[in-house]
């Protein structure tokens, strides 16, 4: 299943020109990334990396490297890297291909870097189920015994304000549509299925809370599009 949910993502990512906004995701950090610091900053020991897991075209990862002097924007489509090291030249974030759910490289990061602060945000609920439990191995590996995780993930009830915005009619969250059009799976899981998969490869959620995604789509009326995410902040087991 990984090299099915690969290629969408990879096709997904080619078929976007290389400029921040596009994604419907893809929102200023100033309503992302910097204004959800205050969740997480207490937990990230400034002097272990970060790694942004999932990072696409690391709009988010450049706001970290604002904030922590080694940022690592990580992502399995080649073409997201591309993206990213175009867009993000002279940020000071590094940025890899590493596929979350290969826990061997996890490992091998894992050895190179020593334990890492994660930042992960819109990555686990569009994974096929079962590579969830890997992906989860492979947060624990990164973390080690000091690391801290920042995941952010779309709620499950975000499927159904996703449902009615495309029922609106062929104009309305073009962005959206083009999730749809690369066969991704945008908020595909159950309440409480986040902490679930953590808490089953050996995490211990810390913290936990509801924000909104401020989208980069439009309803016909003007609306912007806005989906509910949760957030958890966990480390490994002591
Ligand atoms: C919804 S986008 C979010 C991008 C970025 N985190 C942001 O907030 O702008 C999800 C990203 O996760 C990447 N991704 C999905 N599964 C992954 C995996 N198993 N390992 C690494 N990256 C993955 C996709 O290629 C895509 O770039």
């Amino acid at each position: 299943m990984g090299e099915p949910v690969n290629a969408n993502w990879q096709g997904f990512w080619t078929d976007l020109p290389h400029e921040q906004g596009l994604a419907v995701w893809d929102s200023s950090p100033a309503v992302t990334a910097t204004a959800q610091l205050p969740l997480f900053e207490q937990h990230f020991a400034v002097d272990l990396p970060v790694l942004d897991v999932g990072c696409g075209n690391g709009t988010q990862s450049a706001a970290l490297r604002g904030h922590y002097a080694r940022v690592i924007g990580l992502d399995f489509a080649p073409a997201a890297i591309e993206h990213a090291t175009s867009i993000q030249a002279g940020s000071g974030v590094e940025f890899r291909t590493f596929d979350l759910a290969d826990t061997a490289a996890a490992e091998r990061l894992h050895t190179e870097l020593g334990d890492t602060n994660v930042y992960m945000r819109g990555v686990l609920h569009q994974m096929p189920d079962e590579r969830r439990a890997d992906a989860a191995l492979s947060l624990r590996t990164l973390l080690g015994a000091s690391g801290h995780l920042f995941a952010v993930e779309l709620a499950p009830a975000a499927g159904e304000t996703i449902k009615d915005a495309i029922d609106q009619g062929p104009d309305s969250v073009p962005k959206m549509r083009q999730v749809f059009k690369h066969n991704l799976t945008p908020a595909a899981w159950v309440d409480g299925k986040l902490r679930q998969v953590l808490t089953g490869a050996g995490l211990v959620i810390l913290d936990s809370g509801a924000v909104t995604l401020e989208g980069t789509d439009f309803l016909p009326n003007g609306d912007r599009l806005d989906l509910p995410m949760t957030y958890v902040v966990a480390r490994a087991e002591g």
